[in-house]
Parts: structure tokens; C-alpha cells; sequence
């Protein structure tokens, strides 16, 4: 079959790239010349483990191609995936949906024959209804159906969530497109990817409650975390005990700095003003957000209080900037909110992040110090941050890093370590969610 797919973006591409690898014949289209000439080149735009062989392999093949002109993909293509940003709006969280309409103006002009316009970009309930109006108005004769088809990638495994779904949702009314959909999905529901249909409006909703399903999970561990620390008890511990339960369900229960990245912040805020406006507030989402909001700032102050309560002058070493490994991307990550923390109280950071070092420097205090590697970064430290769960960080060696720092704090956010291995090379050990760690005053204690 033949796809255009418009916006070459994180989602636009990875799709694109996949699909091409089904087999199907893929024209990537977005405005940006600087991204295409990039692409043409051979240069991703993004950082995202395996997509730039996967492009390369598919662009030899013959069966992927980027362009700027959108006209010619739109009238030959079969499916037109519209998959441009939805950025939170200014001033109000509501999702910025005037690149979806535009995209949607500019295919009604170009479609020709049978065309499924299908929306990838995450859009609040209606959206559909309102990119089948636009269409239908600007080209009385365009045979088109608009479809749903949210995309449910999570960066840093984005090919792997391509290419292995745990399902695949289609909101649509229209036969026809069923039967295009059913096509270009074929790989995957033949390797049991459950391909479910719905109605269109169903569909948009099914993408931002997933998503505020998983921030809401994550932000409830986070806050079980804190009380494990007030109680003497283990998140790690408790979030194993509640995730063998089937109902629950392990993944997602890791206590952390708080979510942050491209979607969880967005979704979140866009579902909230949908419900607020639609007369049904989801209360549980709109605590969620704040929770989520205080926890990434009070990081900065649990990190002073592991340096005992001040760091005026003290030198930071902060290891992971992006707001999770594997990708470059720095978007509402914890790490802002915890390096202004560290700054505002007075602190010398270093920071070092194997790959979201560039975008770190526009969005960070121009104080902050870059550092080319993990050792160079702690070197004279007074306390390490590991505010990034990379690999590399999983296996520092301890001992060295022991020697080199000037202080001995070494403050895990992402419960990397256990206590016992870095205590034992003469750190002193801070993570998220161990009770077993100095207990707080006023512990309440069971009656003997
Ligand atoms: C997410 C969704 O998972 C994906 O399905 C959707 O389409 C886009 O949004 P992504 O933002 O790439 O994907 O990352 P994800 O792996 O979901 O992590 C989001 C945030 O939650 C990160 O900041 C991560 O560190 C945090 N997180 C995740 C936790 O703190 N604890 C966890 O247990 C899991």
C-alpha cells in the first residue's frame, strides 16, 4: 500500500520507517527543509536507538522517501497519516490543534480516489469530527475516511512499541477504511497484535486515558515512596508485592523523580481541561498533575538535605539530564527542575548526560558546567545526583568514584543501587522510597 505520512517528527518517523519495513510504500512529508535535507542525507533529526538503520535499509530499498511537498504523496496514497505536534497552548494546557488543521486543509486539496486520512497526533475527543468537517467543506468531492489511530511509542523503544504492540486502536465508522486499516497493520495482528476498533471518539479518548492511567500509576508509587520513608518501610519491596497481582501489574510502579518527557505532561493537562469542560472533572488527573509538579521540585530539596541542609558554594555532580534514558530529549525533565533548585540554594553544578547535553544547554541555567564523561563530572564533587537512569550510570565504578569526588554524598533518584554496595566503599547513600535509611523523628512505631 501506499502511505503519506505528514510530520516527520518523533512519531511521524518512527511510523514511517516502520511501515516501510512492512513493506508498504512510505513518502514522509514535512514543512521543515531543514529536517528533509537532513533525512536526505542520511541524518536523523532525532536520537532513537535503531531508527537510523532502519531508515537507512528502507530508503535503499526503495520503499521510503522524504519530501517537503506534501501534494503529490497525498493524491497517490491510500492512508494519510496526520502526524504533526499538538503541543500543550499557551496559557491554558489545552491542546495546540491548528498544525492538525492546517495539515487537514492542505489534504483536502490533493486527495484523489479512496483516501483514509488517519490521525497519529494526539488529539482530544472531536478532533476527527473536526478534520473530516474542514476536508469535507474545502472539497465536496473528496472520497475520504478519517480514521483514529493514536500511537502508543514511548521513546528510547519506540521501534520495538512499533513493531510489538500490546494492541493497536482504530476509531473509524467507515467499511472501507476498516479494510485499509486491516491491510496496512497485516504484519502485526498476524504476529497476534490485537487490533482493536472502535468508534472514533472512543479511540481519542483511549490514547490520554492510557496516558494518564500510567502518569497517575507512576505518581502514586512516587507518593508511596515518601510515606515508605516516613514509615521505615521499602518501595521496591512494596512495589513488587502490589505488582504480582495480576489486577496491578508490575511495570510502571518505579518510584522516580517524577514523569516528564513529550507526552505523560501534555496528555495529562489536555485531559484535564477536556473533563473540566465537558462537566465531568477527572479530580484523580488533575491531582496527578500537581503531585507531579511539587515532587519534581522538592527533588532539589531532598538532595540538599542528603548534603545537610545547605550547598551554598558545594559543587553538584548531576549525572542524567534527559527526562529518561535513551533519547535525547529534554522536555519537562525532573533535571531542570532539580539543577535550578541546586543553583537557586547556591550550588556549583556539573552536569554530564550521554546524549541530551546540546538541548540541556539551551534550557538550563548558563552556570551549569558540562563535563565529557561520568568521571570528569564527579571529580571534586561534594555529592553525585543520578538523576537519569542510563546504563552506563547502572555500572559506575564506585571505588573510583569514591576517590575522586571531595565529599562523600552520593543521592540515587532512580534506586539504581542498593545502600550496602556504595556504603561499603565509604559513601553515604541516598535513594527514593527506603525507610531502612535514617528514620525521621516521630516515627510511629506498632505497640509492643
Ligand atoms: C509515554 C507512553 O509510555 C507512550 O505509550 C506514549 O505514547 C508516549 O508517552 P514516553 O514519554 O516516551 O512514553 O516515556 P515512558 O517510558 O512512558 O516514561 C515517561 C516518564 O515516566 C519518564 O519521565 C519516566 O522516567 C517516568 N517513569 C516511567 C517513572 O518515573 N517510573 C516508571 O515506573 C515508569
Amino acid at each position: 500500500m501506499r502511505i503519506a505520512i505528514i510530520g516527520s517528527g518523533y512519531v511521524g518517523l518512527v511510523s514511517g520507517a516502520c511501515f516501510a519495513d512492512f513493506g508498504h510504500v512510505v513518502t514522509c512529508v514535512d514543512k521543515a527543509e531543514h529536517k528533509i535535507a537532513a533525512l536526505l542525507a542520511g541524518r536523523m533529526p532525532i536520537y532513537e536507538p535503531g531508527l537510523a538503520d532502519l531508515v537507512e535499509r528502507n530508503v535503499e530499498a526503495g520503499r521510503l522517501s522524504f519530501t517537503t511537498d506534501l501534494a503529490g504523496p497525498v493524491s497517490e496514497a491510500d492512508v494519510v497519516f496526520i502526524a504533526v505536534g499538538t503541543p500543550s497552548r499557551r496559557g491554558d494546557g489545552h491542546a495546540d490543534l491548528s498544525h492538525v488543521y492546517a495539515v487537514a486543509r492542505e489534504i483536502a486539496s490533493h486527495v484523489q480516489g479512496f483516501t483514509v486520512v488517519a490521525t497519529k497526533s494526539t488529539v482530544p475527543v472531536g478532533t476527527g469530527d473536526e478534520v473530516e468537517y474542514i476536508i469535507r467543506s474545502q472539497n465536496p468531492a473528496a472520497d475520504v475516511a478519517v480514521v483514529s489511530n493514536p500511537e502508543f511509542l514511548r521513546e528510547g523503544a519506540a521501534i520495538e512499541d512499533f513493531k510489538r504492540p500490546d494492541r493497536i486502536v482504530v476509531g473509524l465508522s467507515d467499511p472501507r477504511a476498516r479494510d485499509v486499516m486491516t491491510g496496512i497493520y497485516r504484519p502485526l495482528y498476524l504476529n497476534e497484535a490485537p487490533l482493536l476498533f472502535t468508534t472514533r471518539r472512543t479511540s481519542e479518548l483511549i490514547k490520554y486515558a492510557a496516558n494518564a492511567f500510567l502518569a497517575l500509576k507512576i505518581t502514586f508509587i512516587n507518593e508511596v515512596a515518601d510515606l515508605c520513608e516516613n514509615v521505615g518501610a521499602n518501595v521496591q519491596e512494596v512495589a513488587r508485592g502490589i505488582g504480582l497481582d495480576k489486577r496491578i501489574g508490575a511495570k510502571f510502579l518505579n518510584a522516580g523523580p517524577g514523569y516528564g518527557g513529550s507526552c505523560f505532561p501534555k496528555d495529562t493537562l489536555a485531559l484535564v481541561k477536556t473533563a473540566q469542560d465537558s462537566n465531568a472533572p477527572l479530580r484523580l488527573i488533575e491531582t496527578t498533575v500537581a503531585v507531579n509538579d511539587q515532587r519534581k521540585r522538592a527533588m532539589a530539596r531532598k538532595v540538599i538535605a542528603a548534603c545537610g541542609g545547605r550547598v551554598r558554594s558545594k559543587m553538584i555532580a548531576v549525572l542524567g539530564l534527559t527526562f529518561k534514558p535513551n533519547t535525547d530529549d529534554m522536555r519537562e525533565a525532573p533535571s531542570i527542575s532539580i539543577v535550578q533548585g541546586l543553583i537557586d540554594a547556591g550550588a556549583h553544578v556539573t552536569a554530564y548526560d550521554p546524549q541530551g547535553m546540546e538541548q540541556a544547554r539551551q534550557l538550563l541555567d548558563p552556570a551549569v558546567r558540562y563535563a565529557a564523561d561520568p568521571y570528569e563530572c564527579v571529580e571534586g564533587a561534594q555529592a553525585v545526583v543520578i538523576v537519569t537512569e542510563w546504563d552506563q550510570f547502572r555500572a559506575l565504578d564506585i571505588d573510583r568514584l569514591a576517590r575522586i569526588m571531595s565529599g562523600d554524598v552520593l543521592v540515587d533518584l532512580r534506586n539504581i543501587y542498593r545502600a550496602d554496595e556504595i556504603e561499603q566503599r565509604g559513601l553515604r547513600y541516598t535513594n527514593l522510597g527506603d525507610g531502612s535509611m535514617p528514620v525521621p523523628h516521630g516515627l510511629p512505631v506498632a505497640a509492643e
